[in-house]
């Protein structure tokens, strides 16, 4: 029998006891639970009880389907995703800011199985102004919608915008500075506004603490999904853990780069990241990247 990690533990009674009292003679699990509520609390009380266990069988796999779980669990933030969609000379968007659409109907589809899978969607202020998504899932058998989350230090974003207007998730804004009146017009359209300023750098949000926010409110993963100002922002701040790169087999010549950071100082000095997945998806290729 396997021990599931038990994630609601401390909402219903651990799942050993239940074991127990099933007289079960011997547990073979993959992980311990990090959990700091749970803390091998489950499985001293097997052992306890007389119950033969084995811990640490395939705990490789067990980690990798769990690797936002144990992110959060860990060190206390989410496992961070960025997610950009690049033609073959690295563009995100013609020069006006028009980028849709750069891959075909199935890469948009796969992003909807990633966005589903996550606790929170985030996005920028700059992202809602030029291409106005929705930022919700949009798959048949979708039951929960994650959050929806703009990062918009000024609040900028128009109360008619449509990840206001369209259905999933709560939508939550948050800003460097305080504007009353935007505030309220953004509440009076459904949102929730959070001040998170940076405290070093003013008018910046604090990225850091973002996440830290995210995962009290128990997000295990965040997807990002933005323009190259925040996607630059998250990759500088050495909060992305995977990139998730669609590659459409397309020039365009010119246009907006995935990410805005400071180039390195040789070409040899650029941080590496390392592929993890690599598959066609349609006519385009989809490239999974961590750090
Ligand atoms: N191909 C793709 O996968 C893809 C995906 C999404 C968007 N896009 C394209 O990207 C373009 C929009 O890009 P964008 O760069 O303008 O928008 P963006 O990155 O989505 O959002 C920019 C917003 O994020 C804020 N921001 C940036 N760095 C920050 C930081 N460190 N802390 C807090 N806030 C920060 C900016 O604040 P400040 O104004 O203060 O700098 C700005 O309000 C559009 O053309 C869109 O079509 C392409």
């Amino acid at each position: 029998m396997t021990l599931e990690p038990c994630s609601h533990w401390g909402r219903t009674p651990p799942c050993a006891l239940a074991l127990i009292e099933a007289k079960v003679a011997r547990v073979v699990a993959a992980t311990g639970d990090p959990n700091p509520k749970v803390c091998g609390r489950g499985l001293r009380m097997l052992e306890d009880a007389g119950v033969e266990v084995e811990l640490g069988v395939r705990e490789r796999e067990a980690k990798e389907v769990n690797v936002s779980f144990l992110a959060r669990m860990t060190r206390g933030t989410p496992w961070v995703r960025v997610k950009t969609a690049i033609t073959l000379d690295g563009r995100t968007a013609l020069p006006d800011g028009r980028s849709k659409w750069i891959t075909g109907e199935e890469a948009r589809k796969d992003v909807q199985f990633w966005r589903g899978r996550s606790g929170a969607v985030v996005t920028g202020a700059g992202t809602v102004r030029a291409d106005d998504p929705q930022m919700n899932v949009r798959l048949d058998d979708q039951v929960r919608q994650p959050l929806r989350v703009v990062v918009d230090p000024r609040l900028e974003t128009s109360p008619e915008a449509k990840i206001l207007h369209s259905p999933g998730g709560r939508v939550l804004f948050v800003s460097a500075e305080e504007n009353r009146e935007r505030r309220n017009a953004l509440e009076a359209a459904g949102a929730e506004v959070l001040r998170i300023p940076h405290p070093e750098v003013p008018g910046r949000v604090d990225l850091a603490r973002l996440m830290v926010e995210l995962a009290r409110r128990e997000v295990n993963e965040v997807h990002v999904e933005a323009g190259p100002r925040l996607t630059g922002a998250f990759i500088e701040a050495g909060l992305a853990d995977e990139l998730l790169v669609y590659m459409a087999p397309c020039l365009f010549g010119a246009g907006l780069p995935p990410a805005v950071i400071a180039p390195p100082q040789a070409p040899g000095e650029a941080p590496r990241w390392q592929i993890h997945s690599l598959a066609p998806i349609g006519g385009d290729i989809r490239i999974l990247l961590r750090r």
